[in-house]
């Protein structure tokens, strides 16, 4: 079989082409020949198909086309019956081409969907077992570490390198912690909320953090926000997450603003940075697990916010703020109230 989509895409061109100098060499007198390498056609555009999906199928189908207009105007010698077929012929092979493409664009996207959800399925697997292994080791050395730095006086020679390793052992802690959040089924204990108030307290936490950079949060919450079914200790990391994100990505003294809006049945929450916005692959990839860009990321955050959100029956967007404005806006949509729901759903 062909390795690359280089001697692919030749394999397509070569057929296209040869079927074209057949028919150009046949005398267009014979013409039940040329239908029958019409038809052959049909071969490079079904492995256009199933090689490049739609795009590839109704590029070679415009090759084709074009080919073969060429060859009608170069002996063209009037309109007749056998010129009017061809037409419709063409017409059919593109029609076709068509729907091969979107056919074959379908099972590839419904493919691509099965191999990440089993792919994610054993990540998780794998994570959960690594992150459990590792936690009783780093408690305690978090754990001795800090108790012996108590003990040590201020000026000791060996005090800058056990508070190394024990914020080091603490950062591991936290990713753990991350990881084996990610692994568990998630839990919901919902109550009636006010998200404003969450949006507050979540603000509180992160202040120090945008505080190191001179950014300063803004707020524009709705004044008559309903209470919603939720579970606020999840949705506080989901705006925790957001928030960090959008600090991280800051530039140094550029705000960071929140707002929150209620659309119909719907309780929408904006959290808009000026960063440099989002990459295409970034776009792609940010809900994947372990996508991260950062030097100590994980690369979970937008994971559990997703998880969380999707839990609570909402939906998480991302889109770039309208030029000339910078950055990005993550939207977190839940629903007003979302008892309905099952109150304990597994991811
Ligand atoms: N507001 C943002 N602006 C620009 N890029 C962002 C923003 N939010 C997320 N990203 C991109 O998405 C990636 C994934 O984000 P995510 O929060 O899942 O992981 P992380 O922040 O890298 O690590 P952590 O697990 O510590 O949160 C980031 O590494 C970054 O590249
Ligand atoms: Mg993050």
């Amino acid at each position: 079989m062909f390795k690359n989509n280089a001697l692919k895409l030749m394999a397509i061109l070569f057929l296209i082409a040869a079927l074209s100098i057949f028919i150009f060499v046949t005398r267009h007198t014979q013409y039940h020949y040329h239908s029958v390498y019409r038809e052959f056609y049909f071969v490079p555009l079904i492995l256009a198909a199933f090689w490049f999906g739609l795009r590839g199928t109704l590029l070679a189908a415009g090759v084709i086309t074009l080919f073969y207009l060429a060859f009608i105007g170069f002996f063209w010698q009037g309109l007749s019956v056998e010129k009017i077929n061809t037409f419709i012929e063409i017409i059919f092979l593109n029609v076709v081409a068509l729907i091969l493409g979107i056919l074959r664009e379908r099972e590839y996207r419904e493919h691509r969907r099965t191999q990440k959800m089993e792919h994610l399925a054993v990540i998780g697997k794998t994570v959960s077992g690594i992150a459990h292994d590792m936690k009783i080791p780093l408690v305690a050395i978090a754990g001795f570490s800090r108790r012996i730095l108590k003990k040590l006086g201020e000026d000791d020679p060996h005090r800058e390198k056990l508070t190394i390793i024990y914020q080091e052992a603490q950062r591991l802690e936290n990713m753990v912690r991350d990881m084996l959040d990610y692994a568990r089924p998630l839990n919901l204990y919902r109550s009636r909320e006010d998200v404003n108030q969450i949006i507050q307290e979540s603000i509180n936490i992160v202040k120090e953090v945008a505080g190191k950079k001179q950014i300063t949060i803004k707020e524009k919450l709705f004044p008559e926000m309903p209470p919603a079914e939720l579970d606020p200790m999840r949705i506080k990391q989901v705006f925790i997450n957001l928030l960090t994100n959008a600090i991280q990505a800051s530039p140094f003294g550029e705000p960071v603003l929140v707002r929150s809006s209620v659309k119909g049945e719907k309780i929408v929450i904006d959290v808009t940075d000026h960063g440099r916005g989002l990459t295409a692959d970034q776009k792609e990839n940010i809900f994947t697990p372990f996508f991260t860009t950062k030097k100590e990321g994980v690369g979970l955050g937008l994971t559990m916010v997703k998880n969380i959100v999707s839990a609570h029956g909402g939906e998480v967007q991302f889109f770039d703020n309208p030029p000339p404005e910078t950055g990005v806006t993550f939207r977190v949509i839940l629903p007003k109230d979302s008892r309905v729901l099952s109150p304990s759903i597994k991811k």
